[in-house]
This record gives C-alpha cells, sequence and structure tokens, in this order.
C-alpha cells in the first residue's frame, strides 16, 4: 500500500498573522495525522512554515523554483536555498505557472531536475485544459507533461518525486473531477511509468488537485490510483485541511 499524501498549496495568500494561526492549528493535531501532510507556502513565509512545523511530522515546501543552479537571474530562487530552509517538497509546472508565467514542458523538466538534484522531492502538476478534455486530448496532454520530465531525468527519477494530477478546469472552480474521472488519468499517468519501470510506477504517489473539499475527499481518496490531494483553497482554512488529512 502506497502512503497517502495531502499537501496544502497556498499560492499567493496569507500573511504572518494569519499565517500564524493555521500553523498553530495544523502543528496541534499534527501528532495525530495518519499521513502524509505538507504546506507548501509563498517564498518569504518559508522560515515562519520551518519554525512552526519542526520536530512535527508535517512538511514544508515551496511553489516554485528556478530552472538554474544559480547566477545572475534577479528574483528567481534556487533549489539550494528552499533546501537551506528545510523544504522537503517543491511544486513544479502547477498549471497557473505553465498558463500565467508561460512555463514550458521543457522548462519544467529542468526545475524538476534542479529540486532533486539539491535534495528535494519535486511534486510534478500535469493536468489538462477543459478545451483539451472537450477535444478528447487529456491522455495525450497529460502523457506530453509526463514524458518531457521522464526524457530529460529518466524514470528512476521518479521513484524520488510526487505526481499531482490537477485539471486547470477543476481547480479553483468548486468542479470536481468524479472520482472516476480522476482516476481513470491516474491510472493512465501509472501506466506510462510502469511501461518503464513497473516498481517504480506501484510507489509512486500520485495525488489529486482541484477543488479538494472535506466533502469530496473520502471519495477520491478511495480509488486506487489516488494517493492522496493538492489542496489549494481549502488549505488555508485549518479546519478543512486538517478533515482532508483526516479523510486520507
Ligand atoms: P483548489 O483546491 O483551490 O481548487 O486549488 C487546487 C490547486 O491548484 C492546488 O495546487
Amino acid at each position: 500500500m502506497r502512503a497517502k499524501l495531502v499537501a496544502g498549496n497556498w499560492k499567493m495568500y496569507g500573511s504572518l498573522a494569519a499565517n500564524l494561526k493555521l500553523l498553530t492549528h495544523i502543528k496541534e493535531a499534527a501528532a495525530g495525522l495518519r499521513c502524509g501532510a505538507a504546506v507548501c507556502v509563498p517564498f518569504p513565509y518559508l522560515e515562519q512554515a520551518r519554525s512552526a512545523l519542526s520536530g512535527t511530522s508535517v512538511a514544508w515546501g515551496g511553489q516554485n523554483v528556478s530552472e538554474h543552479e544559480e547566477g545572475a537571474y534577479t528574483g528567481e530562487v534556487s533549489a539550494a536555498m528552499l533546501q537551506e530552509f528545510g523544504c522537503r517538497y517543491v511544486l513544479v509546472g502547477h498549471s497557473e505557472r505553465r498558463a500565467l508565467f508561460a512555463e514550458s514542458d521543457s522548462t519544467v523538466a529542468a526545475k524538476f531536475a534542479q529540486a532533486q538534484r539539491a535534495g528535494l522531492i519535486p511534486i510534478l502538476c500535469v493536468g489538462e485544459t477543459l478545451a483539451e478534455r472537450e477535444d478528447g486530448v487529456t491522455a495525450a496532454v497529460v502523457t506530453r507533461q509526463l514524458d518531457a520530465v521522464l526524457n530529460d531525468s529518466g524514470v528512476a527519477a521518479l521513484s524520488r518525486a510526487v505526481l499531482a494530477y490537477e485539471p486547470v478546469w477543476a481547480i479553483g472552480t468548486g468542479k470536481t473531477a468524479s472520482p472516476e474521472q480522476a482516476q481513470e488519468v491516474h491510472a493512465l499517468i501509472r501506466a506510462r511509468v510502469a511501461q518503464s519501470a513497473a516498481a517504480v510506477a506501484e510507489g509512486l504517489q500520485i495525488l489529486y488537485g482541484g477543488s479538494v473539499k472535506p466533502g469530496n475527499a473520502r471519495e477520491l481518496f478511495a480509488m486506487p490510483d489516488i494517493d492522496g490531494g493538492l489542496v489549494g483553497g481549502a488549505s488555508l482554512v485549518a479546519e478543512d485541511f486538517l478533515a482532508i488529512c483526516a479523510a486520507a
């Protein structure tokens, strides 16, 4: 059995005061959690997450990382810097980065490689838009996004990574993929990895993201290839985040 993981993606929300309340709640509940849990926070709050969560079972991470190791890249943050702040995870290829910041498959693959080089566990996000789903190219899109990383880093790299399937049409819209719709894509991702390495595929945690809430988490996480969730909005509310962890 693969362990379940619930990762919160705070996106560009929060303040020192609001985070303190949220992190304190999470910290208090951490000892009772029976799944893996993590929060991916804005860069300026990494130290706050570290000081709140050190010594607990809850990990923290970034939401983005530079594809470069270091250098004259004003405004960028390197994987080594995230590692220094105790990050276990970093999101790469979130659909908002792909769509709003023009991150290509090859850029995402380079970020993935940088993260692993620094000892971080990348959470590689893949997923189709509504137009792509309606055009019947969901499998092709997800496979292309996955293959960019497989071709660059090799299949063995996925034994030190997490996948997240996030259909773009389900993000922040309140429209969740049905458990069956999500399961279909999760199974496809696992099968794709299994073509190169069955054992890696078997051990790979594949999270679902897109309007995960306390009310729908349990049925999603009950599907055989859904190993937890990547949670946006609901991760900003301690009760909701913890309820989703309880469902996992
Ligand atoms: P929501 O849970 O707010 O739909 O966001 C999902 C997401 O993008 C997590 O990375």
